[in-house]
């Protein structure tokens, strides 16, 4: 199913995210519809928050499958680089920003298993841009004005 995109100025972006403490048939649901709703936008990440539900869950596929993951955190960041970033809340503006060149996050999968995923180059910055979604951050507020 197909969920409605929030934009920017929802107040729902800007909240924090509540931790998801266990993986039910809802949350397997949302993580598929959050899927659906990515492919249909043609992209490489989204965030729960982003179809106005303030839970931690994202999905990413950076073109080498669907992630899907719950609760994650950034355990480890290496590196910096500045790339181009957009986001699907926010359509028709990208800007350079600067992240982490190098990530590693720890999550729960929807079996409820706690995973661990690394990545460089898109897959970091998908990563990163997706997780701030969960704190109420937008990929706009590294931009200076
Ligand atoms: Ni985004």
């Amino acid at each position: 199913m197909i969920l409605k995109i929030v934009k920017e100025g929802d107040p729902v972006l800007r909240e924090q995210a509540k931790a998801i403490p266990k993986i039910t048939k809802r949350i397997k649901k949302l993580a598929k519809d959050m899927l659906d709703t990515m492919y249909n936008a043609n992209g490489v990440g989204l965030a729960a928050p982003q179809v106005g539900i303030s839970e931690r869950i994202i999905v990413i596929d950076v073109g080498k499958g669907p992630i899907v993951l719950v609760n994650p955190e950034i355990i480890a960041a290496e590196g910096k680089e500045k790339d181009t970033e957009g986001c699907l809340s926010i359509p028709g503006r990208s800007e350079y920003v600067t992240r982490a060149a190098h990530v590693e996050v720890s999550a729960l999968n929807l079996d409820g298993d706690t995973i661990k995923v690394e990545g460089s180059g898109l897959l970091a910055r998908a990563l990163q841009h997706e997780i701030d979604h969960l704190n109420g951050i937008l990929f706009i507020d590294y931009v200076k004005k």
